[in-house]
This record gives C-alpha cells, structure tokens and sequence, in this order.
C-alpha cells in the first residue's frame, strides 16, 4: 500500500505558493488577505481556523479571524459580511461551517461576494463548477484532485464510489470525478446495501462523518481509498476508515490525520491566491 501523503504534497505547494506570493509582493505592492468569519466556539471549527491561520502566516497571505459569540444576529452578521465585501484590501472571505441553526446558512453564504468566495460555496461558483466552467472550487474535493495528481493517479474509467453527499464534499467530489472520466455512484443515509457499492469500487471517497465506518471487507483489493473523515474518538482522531484493516487492501491509502486535511487547508490557500490575482489585476 502507497500512503497518499497529503501533508508532505501540501507542504511542497504551500512553499511553492510561498514564492510565488514573495514574487507578487513586490509587483503588486501587497500581499493577498483572507477574512475568516468563526461563529461560537466549536472545538472543531476552532481547530480548522487555526489551521488556516498557520497556514495563511506559512504562505504569506494576510488573515484576519473575527470570532463571533454565538448568539450574533443574522443582521450582526450580514453587515460583516457587506463590510468585508467593499473593502478593498480583502480578497478572500470565508464562513466556518457549521453556524448555528438560528443563521441561515444559504442566505449568508451567498451574501459573500462570489469574487471573494474562497470556499466555493457561493451558488453561482457553485453553478459554475457544475457546468464545467473555470471558477473556484470547494477546497476538499480540489485538495482530494490535486493528490491524486501528485501520485499519478489518473481516475479515467475507474469506478468512483463516494460515501456522502455534502455540498462541500460527497457532491463537488462527484462532479470533478465525473469530469475527470470516472463512473460515479453517490451513497448515501438511504442507501440500502453500502458494502455492495464500496466493493466495486476502484476508488473509494469515504466522506460520511462516521468514525471508521469502511472497513476491510468493503474495499476492493487495490482499490484507492481517501479518507475525509475528521472524527474524534475518546480525544483521538480517527477517519471513516478502518485504516489498519483497510491497509492490507488497499493500493492507495490516505491517512487520517495528514491526508486530506492538510491538501483541503493548502486548497484554500490556492484560491485566496487566485482571487487575490484576480484582484489586483483588474
Ligand atoms: N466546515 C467543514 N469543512 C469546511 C470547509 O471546507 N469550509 C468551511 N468554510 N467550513 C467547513
């Protein structure tokens, strides 16, 4: 088994994105700014941002967290949001999700500026991606592509199986697959036999947010596994993937943490730099 090393590809694109940024400092005379809005005090949003942050100061790309109390308002929130659009010196906006109930979460999401949305979750991004038109893609299913690339995997008339259907993972994953000549199957809560699906896959995309959910009787022999899942269990974190069991079948193997995670966080950082480019030659 081949460990999809996500954060040593990470690693070598944030260096990579790190000169390119020291570059257009001096040619444009600042550097990109990346506004990250925090609601509440999950402790898995608290961690995601901090690893943004330690990311943003690693590439050079300016950040600002505004850490909101739980109980904002909708209309406390829009109006930041409204702000961070006008101003000039931001590039890229983004919304820690999940927000409380009490926000409406589309609503909000599509207040951002579609020109400063660095998660690509705004409907028209969104609508872009969908008809195969360039835009800004979610940063999970782009980091999920961009490691597969680094280790030559090329998933064209593979059988794609993903597990979740999430607009910010299971589903812009389906599409870029698609695109990339996969034959899709999407499961999901109601799917009847999991196992059946998972078994044919040549490439396995566990994103369901369930603590070792796959397991080796699932997988394929040489099959290709990502791990999406962030759980934590008894303080660990463990991923949807029985990774031990599922190791002695696999072909490919992303491991939870330092597979996905950090190709998701250098994803983000790419398309701050991207609107940021945008931007500043405008
Ligand atoms: N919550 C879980 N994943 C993500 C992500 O990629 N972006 C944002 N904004 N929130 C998330």
């Amino acid at each position: 088994m081949i460990l999809l090393d996500g954060a040593k590809v990470a690693n070598e694109r944030n260096l990579m994105l790190k000169d390119m940024i020291d570059k257009d400092l001096v040619k444009y005379h600042r550097a990109p700014s990346l506004s990250i809005i925090l609601v509440g005090e999950n402790p898995a949003s608290q961690s995601y941002v901090k690893g943004k942050g330690k990311a943003c100061k690693l590439v050079g790309i300016n950040h600002q967290l505004y850490n909101l109390k739980d109980d904002v308002t909708e209309e406390e929130l829009s109006n930041l949001i409204e702000k961070l659009n006008q101003d000039e010196s931001v590039d890229g906006i983004l919304l820690q999700l999940p927000i409380p109930k009490h926000l409406n979460e589309a609503k909000l999401i599509d207040l951002i500026s579609k020109d400063k949305d660095a998660d690509g979750f705004h409907v028209i991004n969104q609508g872009y991606l969908y008809q195969k038109k360039p835009t800004i893609y979610p940063a999970t299913p782009k980091g999920i592509m961009t490691l597969l690339k680094a280790y030559d995997i090329d998933v064209s008339g593979m059988d794609a199986v993903i597990i979740g259907r999430s607009n910010i993972v299971g589903f812009p994953i389906a599409r870029l697959l698609m695109d990339a000549g996969a034959t899709i199957t999407v499961c999901h809560r109601q799917t009847k036999d999991l196992a059946y699906h998972t078994k044919n896959a040549d490439i396995l995309i566990a994103s369901a947010g369930r603590a070792e959910l796959v397991t080796k009787d699932m997988v394929k022999p040489g099959a290709i596994v990502v791990d999406v899942g962030v759980n934590r269990v008894d303080g660990k974190l463990v991923g949807d993937v029985h990774f031990e069991g599922v190791s002695e079948v696999a072909s490919y193997l992303s491991p939870v943490p330092r597979g996905v995670g950090p190709m998701t966080i250098n994803a983000l950082m790419e398309n701050t730099y991207e609107l940021y480019l945008k931007h500043v030659q405008k």
